[in-house]
């Protein structure tokens, strides 16, 4: 009898548990099982003529804010502080209509256009030389991105020669003459936007693309030989994307050092699950990518690697063109953000960069209202990537709870990336816990030992999915903590839909 109620308590105890027990998991890291070296241009940003991210975002000479030149330096200090390392410039759509004339010499005499891309008016006021301005003042490389939408090769090559030739041309004369006589020395030239989209100007077929990239291709390296050039990938998933990627990459192969590939997340469904899969089919486009330069380059012999430069994504979904594109972050964009990163790094041996779209105001990490700088949720994952995940990309065992939905299925509640950077010995692990109300009770090893026994924690999280930042309150934001751990094994409950970053030490 007392044995019975013994087994009915400790049954009932077993139930009880399971119920109200957090999920288990495990991940288990080797320092050794590199991925690929972290290349810092993964910590990209775009901008573009688009609403105010220009005009209104890095540049407003009206404003408290304006530095001599007219940018904001409060747009500059946060780009700096966000970590940014290279950034995409004049579009997007934008760069398919831009005659990149317009934007230089006397600022009297710069032609007003109406542009195509946003039905907008583009003053041209910021135009080269005075990118490459902001681009030194917040000390990031910039990327020009070349108009083979309704622009000539003439126009590609004399981009070229009025960035980077030394004075002694017609182009590089008239830099001089603008007040700059020193070559830009720009290193990455975008061979056009999104040609695969039928709502880009110029929108052409891969093989009409191709064509008229490569000759683009061969003026721009005959005008400077030291560029590195990207292709127009894909960014329009319908049935013939593979296709789009595998014919650039076979005629281009030669010129090109990037293919660029894009894609924007949202969710439409209101859906939290089906939300957080999104980056599972941008990691299945990056493989497939990876497969198909593999191909091109076994088939032509060439040594000459081809790398991914993924130099548009982001959460996208509520606010189009009426609303210039001024989407509002929440936590639950965090995750997705944190995603694209995780997936990056996990392929970082092939994804060399990466930009996030955009920089200010638009689809952006940072935002100003009524002369105000604040951040929105996505700039706190992407700093704590941009100035910590260094060195190599590591490859975490991670095993966990999967869930299903509608395209996919066994998806991991955990979304893990590492790396470890042997000049500081910062051993770093990014998890994502997908679940939107369960928290994850994880045993980590640390398979190479000699782990210091103090760790910084990194945690994003908020109360609710739908928690947003806003000029007067920092809702949601990197919330830091100090953890002490013995030995190389520890345990850490990642709390429900959460992005955790934690920061380990190997001792030398
Ligand atoms: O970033 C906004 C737009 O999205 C870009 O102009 C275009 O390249 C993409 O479709």
């Amino acid at each position: 009898m007392r044995k019975k109620s013994l087994i009915t308590l400790l049954l009932f105890s077993f139930s009880l548990s399971t119920f109200s027990q957090d999920l288990k998991a495990r991940i288990k890291i080797d320092i050794e099982r590199k991925i690929g070296e972290i290349n810092n241009l993964l910590y990209g940003n775009f901008t573009e003529h688009l609403g105010r991210c220009i005009y209104g975002g890095i540049y407003d000479p009206s404003s408290s804010q304006a530095n001599a030149d007219g940018f904001r330096k409060d747009v500059i200090d946060a780009t700096k502080n966000l970590g940014v390392s290279i950034v995409r410039w004049p579009g997007g759509n934008f760069s398919s209509g831009y005659h990149w004339m317009d934007g230089i010499g006397p600022k009297q005499n710069r032609p007003k256009r109406k542009d195509l891309a946003w039905g907008d008016t583009e003053p041209n006021i910021v135009g080269t030389d005075e990118f490459m301005k902001f681009a030194t003042a917040a000390n990031v490389e910039p990327y020009v991105c070349v108009n083979l939408g309704t622009g000539t090769w003439d126009e590609a090559r004399n981009w070229v020669e009025y960035c980077n030739a030394p004075t002694g041309f017609y182009y590089s004369d008239l830099r001089a003459a603008n007040g700059h006589p020193q070559p830009y020395h720009v290193k990455y030239w975008g061979l056009g936007n999104e040609i695969d989209g039928e709502w880009q100007m110029g929108h052409r077929n891969a093989e009409d693309y191709s064509k008229f990239a490569l000759e683009a291709a061969k003026l721009m390296k005959w005008s400077d030989d030291s560029i590195k050039l990207i292709a127009s990938g894909s960014s329009n998933y319908g049935d013939d994307w593979m296709n789009w990627n595998k014919t650039v990459l076979t005629n281009l192969h030669d010129v090109i050092d990037y293919i660029s590939l894009h894609h924007y997340a949202g969710n439409h469904n209101k859906d939290h699950y089906r939300f957080m899969s999104s980056t599972l089919f941008v990691e299945n486009v990056i493989k497939i990518t990876e497969g198909l330069i593999n191909q091109v380059r076994l088939q032509y012999k060439q040594q000459k690697p081809i790398y991914i430069a993924f130099d548009e994504y982001n959460v996208w979904y509520r606010a189009y063109t009426e609303q210039k594109l001024e989407e509002h972050y929440n936590m639950q964009d965090v995750l997705v953000v944190a995603m694209y990163l995780n997936t990056f790094l996990r392929h970082a041996n092939i994804v060399k960069m990466a930009n996030m779209a955009q920089l200010v105001n638009v689809i952006a990490p940072m935002m100003v209202t009524n002369d105000k700088l604040w951040l929105q949720t996505i700039y706190y994952p992407l700093q704590l990537f941009a100035t910590n995940c260094k060195g190599y990309s590591i490859d975490a065992l991670v095993q966990c709870d999967t869930y299903d939905e509608k395209d996919y299925k066994g998806i991991p509640y955990l979304d893990v990336s590492s790396s470890y950077n042997d000049k500081t010995q910062e051993l770093i692990i990014n998890v994502v816990n997908r679940n939107q109300e369960k928290s994850i009770q994880t045993a980590i090893t640390n398979q190479f030992g000699r782990l210091d026994n103090k760790a910084k924690v990194y945690e994003i999280n908020s109360k609710n999915l739908m928690d947003e930042n806003s000029v007067n309150e920092q809702k949601v934001k990197a919330v830091e903590k100090e953890i002490n751990i013995k030995g190389d094994d520890f345990d850490y409950v990642f709390p429900a839909h959460s992005f955790t970053m934690i920061k380990l030490k190997i001792k030398s």
